[in-house]
Formats: C-alpha cells, structure tokens, sequence
C-alpha cells in the first residue's frame, strides 16, 4: 500500500521542518554538554562551602574559647551549658554544640547534638579536625577544637554545622545553569537558522536570478562566489529544457535516424547504449546451403533494431539459432546487420532445460497469460521461477561487463526481464535504466495471483524509466504497485519513490520506422504477382492477416468473422480470400500446439464450407515469413486484419499503413490493441462480436477508393510522425534530462550541504 501525503505541505511547515534538522542536533549537543557541566559546577560549589564552613568553625571556635578557658577551671557547669546554647540560637548555621573533658567524656551538650557522635578518646593533637558526616539527620560539618591552656589539654569543643544549606544551594545553583543553557540553546538555534535562512534565500534568489537571466538570453552577470559552481549546471539543464521545447514545438520536423543521431550526440554525447532483449535481431541458422542468417517475426525487433543501427552500441540476446556460436567472437560477439555492421550484437547462451523455465515456463506461461486477457490460464511452477530469476542474473552480469562506463543507458525490453533492472542497479547504481515492457500491464487484481508478484515490481522499481505503450497500462501498473509494495506514488507526477531509487512511469506508444518510398516495389506489381502466386484471379478482393500463432491474436475470431461475412454477403464467396501470414511461435508448448490444430482445423471447414476446386475462402501460411515478402502481401492487399483479444500496441496495423504510399487499402483494427487508440480512422472492432467484425470486414471490401484514400492519408501522416525514433527519442530525451537532473541535484545537494556546514 503506497503512503500517501496526509496534507499538502505549505512553506511555512517546510522552513520549520528544515530548521528542526539544525536545531535538533544543536539542543542535542547542548544538552550533552549541560549534562557534563553541571555535576563538575557542583562538587565546585561544595567544595567552596565546605571551605567557608572550616573558616567559620575555626573563628568560632577561637571566640568560645576565651569564656570556657575561664569557667572549665572553675567547673561552673550552668554558665557552660548558657555558653553553648546562646552560641546555638545565635547562629543560624550552627546546629549543635559539646564539650567533652580531658578523659574524653561528654561533660555538656546542646539539645540537637547527635547522640551518633562521639569525644575523641584522649588528646591527639593541638589541631583542628573537621570533617563531613552522613548522619540520618542529614550531611553535618563536625569540627573537633582542641581546648589547651598553658600547654594543658582540658578537653575538645565539637562545633556541628547543618550543611542542608549548602545542598539547598546547590540545587538552585543547578537548575541556574540547566536554565541559562536552555536558554543558549534557544537564542543560539534562532541565530543560526535565522542566518540559515538568510543565506539560503540569498542562494536561491542567485539560482533565479541565473535562471531568468539565461531564460531571456542575457549574458551572466558576474554570479555570486556560493553559486559560481553551479552556474555551469544550471546553463546545461536549460539547455536542455529548451531543447526539449524546441523539439515539441517543432513537430513538424519528422523523426528520423539522423535527428535521433544528433539527439543522442548532443543529449547523450559520449554515452554507452545497452539494449537487452530476450530476442535478438539475427538468428544464425545452418542450412542445407550453409549457415543462413534470418530476422525473426517480432514486434519488438522490428521496433528497436532501426534504433540500434541509427545509435550503435551493444544489444545484448539469447543466441538461440543453431549456428549462432559459429558465428561470434571468442566474446561472444558479432557484429551486425551481417552487410553493414552499425552495432554489436552480444550472445547469451543458455541450456534447453534453462530456456524451458526462464522462456517457456515462467515468461510465456505465465507472464504472458497474466497480462494479456485472452482468457488463459497463468501456470506458475517454481522451478520456473528459480530459472527465470538465474537468466535475469545472467544477462544482468552481461550488462555489468559490455559496459565500459559506470553509467551507461541500459534499454531493457519487455517481460522477459522484470528482474534485471533492480539486479543492474545494485550493480552500477549511477546507470540509467529505461525498462519498455512491451506487452499491456493488468488490472491489480489479475496481476496479484501471481505468486512473485512484489519480488516482480521490486525488480521493475529498479528502473530510471519504465515504459508501457499506453497511459493505461501506466495506470494499471501505479495502482498495482500502490496495492502490493511500500511505495510512494505521486500520481500527478507519475513517479514512484521506492527504498530509495526513483521511477518515472510514461506511456511510450511505440511504432516502426517509416520506409523510404523509393525502395519499395511498385504496387500495381505487387498486386499482380501476389495474386499470381496465389493462382488468384487479377481483380480477386485480398485480405491479409499477419501475426505470430498466438492465442492473444484473436486470429480463430477472425476466421469466424470472414466465415460469417461468406453467409451474410453470398455475393463475397469466390470473390474473397483472406491470406493468413502465421509465424509458428513458442510451439513447444501444449496451448500453443492446441491452438495451431484448432486454427487448421477451423480453416479446413470454413473452406470445405464455402470453397470449392477454384476457389479457397482463407489460405492457412503457418511458415516464417521475410519482412520484404510481408512487405509484398500488405502493398497487395484490399483489407488487412488485425483483430487481437488484447495486444500492447500491435505493429501489424503500423506496417500496413506504412505500406500503403498508395494511400488505398482498409485496415480493421481490434479495440482491445494500444494502435487503436492512435489509429482513430480504421474500421475499429470489438473481435469478440464475430458479426460486427463480419460486417466491418465487407465495408471495408466494399468501402469507395475516395473514402479509403482520406482515412488512410490520415493514419499515414500520424505513423509518419510517430514512428520509431521518435519513440526512441522521447524515450532517451527524457532519460537525458534525468540523467541531468540527477547530476545537477547532487551537486545541489553537496553544495548546499557545505554552505549550511560553513554557516553553522
Ligand atoms: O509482444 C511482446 C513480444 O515480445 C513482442 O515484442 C514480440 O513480437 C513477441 O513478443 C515475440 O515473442 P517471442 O520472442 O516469444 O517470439
């Protein structure tokens, strides 16, 4: 459960609450330092009555013995009693008197002397004795006056002083100095949170003043010594907000690997790029005509890779082709793409039995069900976890040791690697960690049956950045992480402060990279040969259907939807075929194996139902497809589908806008995909209703060139705009001016740090 903020904190409470830090330890140390004090000021103050005490007993006595030198000889025992009592009550302090004889008898004494005291034995010497006794009336100074008259010893005055008055004083002298420490205390903490205060707002105002300057382009004027070694910060980050701003305000600029070169050039100069992805860009495989190098059928392949070849760096993967360790380095690496190297493209290796737990098991049966709402059961097994926690180590060490610097820019994608993030930052804390989990995020209550699900956020929390293609996933994962973890959320800002570390949390809707018109085939060809190949007829209606063989895909509704478009529009059958491109994918798992049967399955009977010797309703292709022959069927095609149960973005749908220079073509689009929240202008479908896709899917057939021609130009512009290095560079725009921050609020901090501890 995050901690939210009871009340907003006003200004006034903030300079209270700073000035506490000051005063706090200061009251502290002035308390040790009373405490210290005040026992050494009282054994002083003691000793010093004490003294007075032997002075005044000695005159005393002195004045006593001229009366009892005269009646002792005469034994005159009432003026002797007279004596002592009137010397009693005539000084306060004194508290009793006795006189004892030469034999060491008590011949008299006044009414309070202390039955506990005694007359010294016999003579010891013509000295005074005093001394301190604890008595239970209380602490009493006792001095023993020897009487002697012409060298004869006649007996010993005791003198008994009360010292009560003296512990009486030693209180208030105590509580004297605990009060005039307090009160230095006080006027000490006022001053230095007053010149605190002062010189803060003296700092700050220089801070705005460089701030305003710099903002209406005046020169610096010469800025004060406490902020001098700021300034260079300060300039740097306003650079880059105006960077920023200029960005933004130059929209019309489109993206491209060149401004995302500078980007990174100018934002990022001389920073290292890491990608890590479970998937890499090119499988090394042998062949019957030797080793072969292919690019597998991914999303997030097809998203980064143009990235990677516009930034360079190391992208770091699991070398799953069969030739893969034929091909690399002694450091497992090799440079890629294999005709024109721009990066380097670093192998991770791992057993059948590891990619069974890590890959198959917890990443794709359970991850994957988890967030994707297909209706699927998540299977969790702990053996799949243990193996999927060991590869997270495993490609985060790969991270530790490709980085040559101790803060490199980390971009980690997608599910496979929830871990890695926390796992990197333990290692090279000052690295910016941008984590893109490319599939949707779920409610909190579906992501909470996961059994691992704190050790999951916590892992993701590692992240400078985390990344999810829609504002709604972001959502979705602030409230799971408000449900799950003790975190604090500031949902304006979408951030997340957690044991320490920082996640900004942004939707990043991701895309592809806008083909060069002047590559691509001619259409008119394409149409041809497509249909051809197909032994179509010319004028025969396309549809396509590409997708990996995933259950998410909704590709069994899609059938149903062209099955029930044949019977409600007889006029379609033998003029209609939809071509399905399936990537065989993640096969050895039994429910994907299911799926692939009950796909066939359903495909023979539609075509059995509505087919005949010249004509085939849907062509089933479940082989692995290049790009460029995808690129072909989608320039071929009247209509393209894409009609998935729930899908993070969806790159399919891009791809065929981005095929179509022609500006013709529909594309019927599943609302449950990220694409359908940017692609207002496809024929929009909830997939689950067979007959409103049915029906989306014959006006799409039947749809005028001139209304094809306006949706599609729309839907071009947009994925021109927002392709993938825009995706990239907003992306590493907003790690740069972290990354910026993060340097200038150290800086703040340690500067600040010093000026209070000179001021203090
Ligand atoms: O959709 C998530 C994703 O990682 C995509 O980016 C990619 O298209 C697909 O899954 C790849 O799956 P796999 O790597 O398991 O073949």
């Amino acid at each position: 459960m995050a901690i939210k903020p009871l009340f907003q904190e006003t200004m006034p409470f903030r300079s209270f609450r700073l000035s506490l830090r000051f005063i706090l330890p200061l009251a502290l140390v002035v308390g040790l330092f009373a405490y210290a004090v005040v026992p050494l000021v009282d054994g002083m103050t003691q000793r010093w009555f004490v003294r007075d005490l032997d002075a005044r007993s000695q005159m005393l006595a002195g004045a006593l013995q001229g009366p009892l030198f005269d009646y002792l000889p005469q034994g005159s025992q009432s003026k002797i009693i007279q004596l002592l009592d009137r010397s009693v009550q005539q000084d306060g302090r004194l508290f009793a008197l006795a006189l004892c004889d030469a034999d060491g008898a008590m011949i008299q004494k006044t009414v309070m002397f202390p039955a506990a005291l005694r007359c010294p034995a016999t003579q010891t010497s013509n000295e005074l004795r005093q001394a301190v006794m604890k008595l239970p009336q209380g602490s009493l100074h006792v001095t023993e006056s020897p009487l002697v008259l012409d060298s004869q010893y006649l007996g010993n005055l005791i003198l008994v002083h009360d010292m009560g008055f003296i512990e009486k004083r030693s209180a208030e002298t105590r509580q004297y100095i605990i009060a005039l420490f307090a009160l230095l205390a006080v006027v000490i903490s006022l001053i230095t949170v007053f010149i605190a205060h002062m010189s803060w707002r003296g700092w700050i105002s220089a801070v705005k003043g460089i701030l305003r300057r710099e903002a209406v382009a005046r020169p610096q004027s010469n800025p004060s010594s406490e902020i001098r070694p700021l300034v260079g910060d300060l300039r740097a980050l306003l650079h880059e907000l105006n960077v920023e701003r200029r960005v933004q305000a130059s929209a019309p600029q489109p993206w491209s690997p060149e401004r995302l070169r500078t980007l990174l050039h100018d934002e990022l100069a001389g920073d290292e790029i890491l990608v890590v992805s479970n998937r890499e860009p090119y499988i090394h495989t042998h062949t019957a005509k030797g080793i072969e190098v292919k690019r597998p059928a991914s999303g997030l392949v097809t998203a980064v890779e143009p990235v990677m070849r516009a930034c360079s760096g190391t992208w770091i993967a699991h070398g799953s082709g069969d030739a893969d360790r034929d091909t690399v380095d002694r450091n497992d690496r090799v440079a890629v793409p294999p005709k024109r190297p721009a990066y380097t493209l670093r192998r991770v290796w791992m057993s059948k039995d590891e990619e069974q737990g890590y890959y198959y098991g917890f990443a794709n049966e359970g991850l994957w069900p988890l967030c994707h709402i297909a209706h699927v059961r998540p299977v969790f097994r702990s053996s799949d976890w243990d193996q999927y926690v060991a590869i997270n180590q495993r490609f985060a060490d790969a991270v530790v040791n490709e980085a040559h610097t101790d803060d490199p820019v980390v971009l980690v994608q997608d599910y496979h690697f929830a871990l890695l993030p926390a796992m990197v930052r333990g290692k090279l804390p000052k690295a910016t960690i941008i984590m893109f989990w490319h599939i949707p995020w779920p409610n909190p209550e579906s992501f909470g049956i996961c059994p691992w699900r704190e050790e999951i956020l916590e892992g993701l929390l590692g992240s400078t950045i985390l990344g999810f293609h829609t504002p709604f996933h972001c959502k979705n994962f602030l409230e799971t992480v408000d449900r799950y973890l003790e975190a604090r959320i500031e949902y304006e800002d979408s951030t997340i402060s957690y044991g320490g570390d920082l996640t900004q949390v942004e939707p990043y809707p991701i895309s592809i990279a806008w083909p060069d018109a002047a590559e691509q085939p001619d259409i008119a060809e394409c149409r041809a040969d497509i249909r051809k190949n197909l032994g179509l007829p010319a004028n025969h209606l396309l549809g396509i259907g590409v997708d990996r063989l995933d259950y998410t895909k909704g590709i069994i509704e899609r059938f149903q939807a062209v099955e029930t478009m044949l019977e409600r529009q007889p006029s379609m059958v033998g003029r209609f075929t939809l071509v399905q491109i399936a990537a065989p994918s993640r096969s050895s798992l039994e429910e994907y194996q299911n799926f692939e049967s009950r796909v066939r399955l359903l495909v023979d009977r539609i075509n059995q139902r509505f087919g005949s010797d010249r004509y085939v309703p849907i062509i089933l292709k479940i082989e692995h497809h290049e790009s460029d022959q995808v690129n072909r069927y989608y320039r071929a095609a009247d209509v393209c589908l894409v009609t998935s149960l729930h899908d993070g973005m969806n790159l399919v749908a891009k791809e065929f806008i981005a095929a179509r220079d022609d500006d013709r073509g529909v594309l019927v689009l599943s609302q449950f995909t990220g694409a359908a929240r940017e692609l207002h202008e496809a024929l929009i479908v909830n997939p689950y209703h067979i007959e409103q896709s049915a029906d989306a899917l014959y006006r799409a057939l039947t749809m005028p060139e001139m209304e094809q021609c306006e949706r599609m130009h729309s839907m071009r512009s947009l994925v021109k705009d927002f392709n993938i290095y825009r995706w990239a560079g907003h992306m590493l725009l907003d790690a740069a001016r972290l990354r910026r921050r993060a340097q200038v609020s150290a800086k703040i901090r340690s500067h600040s740090r010093k000026s209070l501890r000179r001021v203090v």
